[in-house]
């Protein structure tokens, strides 16, 4: 799927904007705060229906304006295909695919791969182990349905568990067939989404190293590991061996909600031990790697949005992501950047074809 055409109305600082872009490299270069960034999210809207920084529709409508409307044009097999996203304040998000309305908009996710690397993913080596869960789950659930419904009924039977302690504990008593029920369902569907998480980071480790050696140019060696307690031992086991330290705190210590990605650099935390430089490359291995295996599943392109990418990277560094977009391997990509020569002149000296727009207050100034 080609993005041919791209039409807004309405959509955060644009009044109104269209855009013809390249099949291969795109970029829109301007100052901050000029509208380049939610170029991006418009684009992210088409694939995923929903904003990648705005949870909240209704305030991705330009200021004092009643609606917006974010359409796109795409080529695919030389057939023309029209995707709509229209938003007016107090309604419903109308999404259409060829002029028809969705009856869920679960039904569009996956028809356009897309992956978006944006300064804000930093958080997936900042934060909490929660994050880096969703990350997983995110990439599995793009192929596989029926993981995410594995997923769903994990997570209700986690809480129904979790519920059953805390009353155990609030009347002070006890019953092991009550609880047998929910352990019943937590090692079902558990086991088989360690199983899947498990299968999922063998496939995608090579990719990352691949990418992140390309990246740093072998200049350190990092690592990507899977963390869960069930790695060694039977979930049914655990969960007995556990339960006294459960009931005591009236919560279920054992499972795949607890999981985590190790990311280290040499035999340390990339958090504490990489510098930002070193992260920043971890992070755009990390969500290559993610296009790369949804590429190799899916067998279709996946369209790269790369935000600000320039930050904390240094020149080689830079040369080296844009040699790895720019020959061909994925779909259709967006960069953003502040300087308006820093990546044509990158490109051109590479011999890599783009398209480049000045963005400037929410208006495209020029493009060549
Ligand atoms: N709903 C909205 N209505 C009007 N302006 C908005 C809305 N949402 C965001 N903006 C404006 O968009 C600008 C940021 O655009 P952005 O694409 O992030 O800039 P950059 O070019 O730096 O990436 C800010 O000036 C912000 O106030
Ligand atoms: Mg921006």
């Amino acid at each position: 799927m080609l993005l041919t055409q791209l039409s807004i109305i309405n959509f955060k600082n644009y009044e109104e904007a269209n855009l013809s872009f390249s099949d291969t490299i795109n970029c829109f270069l301007g100052d901050n705060g000029g509208g380049k960034t939610n170029l991006l999210d418009a684009i992210y809207y088409l694939s995923f229906c929903k904003s990648y920084f705005n949870p909240i529709d209704s305030q991705n409508i330009k200021h004092d304006f009643p609606f917006f409307v974010v359409e796109g044009y795409f080529n695919k097999n030389n057939k023309k295909e029209v995707v709509y996203c229209g938003m007016k304040r107090g309604q419903k998000k109308v999404f259409k695919y060829n002029k028809k309305e969705y009856d869920r908009l679960s039904e569009h996710i996956g028809k356009i791969p897309l992956v978006i690397i944006s300064p804000a993913d930093t958080s997936l080596i900042t934060e909490g182990s929660e994050v880096r869960r969703k990350f997983i789950d995110g990439i599995i659930s793009q192929y596989d349905n029926q993981y995410l419904n594995h997923l769903i009924n994990y997570n209700k039977a986690l809480n129904q568990r979790n519920l059953l302690l805390k009353s155990f504990w609030l009347n002070r008593n006890f019953d092991a067939d009550a609880l047998e029920i929910w352990d019943e369902q937590l090692a079902l569907y558990g086991e088989f989404i360690h199983e899947t998480r498990k299968k999922f980071i063998f496939d995608f480790t090579p990719f990352f190293q691949e990418y992140y050696d390309l990246l740093s140019q072998k200049k350190e060696v990092v690592s990507l590991d899977y963390q869960s307690q069930l790695t060694d031992e039977n979930f049914k086991t655990l969960l007995i061996e556990n339960l006294v330290k459960d009931r005591a705190n009236h919560y279920s210590n054992i499972g795949i909600h607890k999981d985590d990605l190790i990311f280290n650099i040499g035999e340390h935390p990339i958090k504490k031990f990489g510098s930002q430089g070193q992260q920043k490359t971890y992070l755009l291995a990390l969500k290559l790697a993610q296009a790369a295996l949804i590429q190799s599943i899916k067998k279709s392109e996946v369209t790269l949005l790369l935000d600000d990418i320039y930050d904390k990277l240094d020149n080689k560094r830079m040369t080296q992501l844009l040699t790895i977009v720019g020959s061909n391997t994925f779909g259709q990509i967006f960069i953003t950047d502040t300087s308006f020569v820093r990546i044509p002149s990158l490109l051109k000296k590479e011999n890599i074809n783009f398209k480049a727009f000045k963005i400037k207050d929410g208006v495209i100034e020029n493009e060549q």
